[in-house]
């Protein structure tokens, strides 16, 4: 078993260099299995989600050789097998992206359902009702999703892919993956215009295919037989990058952040000015980040992008803890991804829940204490907290922040913060 120990300290000050997206990444990947060539990503982050994702592409027949920590190149050996099993699907919910490449070009495929997970409800709806439009037959057996094209192929239809949330990033992925390979012409309207759907639909485009409308909610998709090899570098992680942001200016510092997209942040950037950061205009890919005065409290919600993203509302929770007043942050894409609040108050934080919004007034000091990682940004947020509170902070379920943070520690020892792993044998458990 692995924890994080945090010691609060002083103010995090250097340069760190911001890694590939996970998120970008991941659909990416999944992308290949429609290619009849070799792939290549490079800037590939060493995150133990790539990892689970290049291990069900191995099963489906994909030959994934490692050209390096950060660079990854596949090609297509053997359509035998198109099964992904409920064993390596249950570790990631991305896993889905297999869905729709393999009906697409296979004409079948069979992958177990995701299930919850601990943000709450997450339906995979908007993906089957996508996939449908295009012809495919889909039936649940067993919890297992069974996707089947007549004759082997789909066929290019309109579909409007927005949710009661707003759109969907991993639907509109999946069923842009499917469309490229139907028969004539697809309409995806409602389609999510996150920079990582951008990234797949140029990446799809450099394999051949022929899309239109790229980063609009209207993408219209010209179906072809066939696609070949391409080679794409992964986008900075824009999460990444607003984690660390986050933490220069909650610790009153000065960081440098290397190869960021402030194009990709637009609504961070604001909300954070609000809490009275600076951010330098970006040279060479690189900005400055620090909060000179007191941090403000603010009122923000969660939306789909360009709004402020869900992924941050954890660590933004975490810093308004030690903002001067009372902050209100809403959320709007997982109404229940509000599980580090009774952790935060673990360490002496005043917050509560009202509905879907956080309600948070600013305390003197944070206290250390044991907490528990409930999700991946959850477990990031509770780290920040740590950077700030009196005494030791000690992460338990790490391995949630191995599934999205880059060398999560490493990173923030350069930056002068007391954080190291911690190795134990002892078993740990808290009350379900
Ligand atoms: C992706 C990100 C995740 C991020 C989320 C929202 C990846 C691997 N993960 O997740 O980090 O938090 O976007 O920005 O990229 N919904 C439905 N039916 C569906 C699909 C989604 O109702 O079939 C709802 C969801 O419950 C949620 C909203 O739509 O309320 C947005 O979810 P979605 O954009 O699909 O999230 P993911 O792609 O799973």
């Amino acid at each position: 078993m692995e924890h994080l120990v945090v010691t609060g300290g002083g103010p995090l000050e250097g340069s760190v260099r911001i890694s590939g997206s996970k998120n970008g990444a991941l659909p990416l990947l999944a992308a290949t299995l429609l290619s009849d060539g070799r792939c290549t990503l490079t800037n590939v982050p060493n995150l133990t989600d790539i990892g689970n994702l290049c291990e069900l592409l191995s099963e489906v027949g994909v030959s994934v050789d490692r050209l390096g920590p950060h660079a990854i190149s596949t090609r297509v050996t053997s359509e035998a097998n198109s099964v992904a099993r409920y064993e390596l699907v249950s570790r990631m919910r991305a896993s889905i992206y297999l869905l729709g490449p393999l009906v697409a070009k296979r004409g079948f495929a069979r992958v177990s359902l995701p299930g919850g997970c601990v943000i709450g409800l997450r339906p995979v709806d908007l993906h089957l009702k996508g996939l449908r439009a295009l012809g495919a037959e889909i039936e649940l057996d067993h919890g297992y999703i069974v996707a089947k094209a007549p004759k082997g192929r789909l066929q290019g239809n309109r579909v409007f892919l927005g949710g009661p949330m707003g759109s969907s990033v991993g639907a509109t992925c999946n069923v842009l993956m499917a469309a490229v390979l139907a028969d004539g012409k697809s309409v995806i309207e409602g389609a999510a215009c996150e920079p990582e759907v951008v990234e797949l639909a140029n990446f799809l485009n450099a394999m051949g295919a022929t899309i239109e409308g790229i980063g609009t909610p209207r993408l219209v998709i010209t179906g072809v037989p066939s696609l070949g090899g391409a080679r794409q570098r992964v986008i900075p992680d824009r999460i990444e990058a607003g984690t660390y942001a986050i933490a220069a200016g909650m610790t009153g510092g000065d960081v440098r952040l290397e190869d960021v997209r402030l194009d990709h942040l637009g609504a961070v950037v604001d909300t954070l000015e609000k809490v009275g950061f600076e951010f330098s205009e970006p040279e060479e890919d690189v900005v400055r980040v620090r909060c000179p005065g007191p941090l403000q409290p603010v009122r923000t919600t969660t939306l789909t992008y360009p709004g402020y993203p869900t992924d941050l509302q954890s660590p933004l929770i975490a810093m308004l803890t030690k903002a001067d007043g009372i902050s209100v942050v809403s959320e709007k894409i997982y109404p229940d991804r509000f599980m580090h609040l009774a952790e935060l108050q673990r360490m002496g934080a005043d917050v509560m829940k009202e509905g879907s919004s956080a309600v948070i007034r600013g305390v003197e000091r944070l206290k250390g204490t044991d907490v528990d990682a409930t999700d991946l940004r959850a477990g990031a947020a509770l780290v920040l907290a740590g950077l700030v509170a009196e005494g030791t902070t000690r992460l338990h379920k790490v391995y949630h922040v191995d599934r999205g943070y880059e060398d999560f520690e490493a990173k923030l020892t350069g930056l002068g913060a007391n954080i190291h792993r911690e190795i134990v044998s002892a078993s740990y458990k808290r009350a379900a």
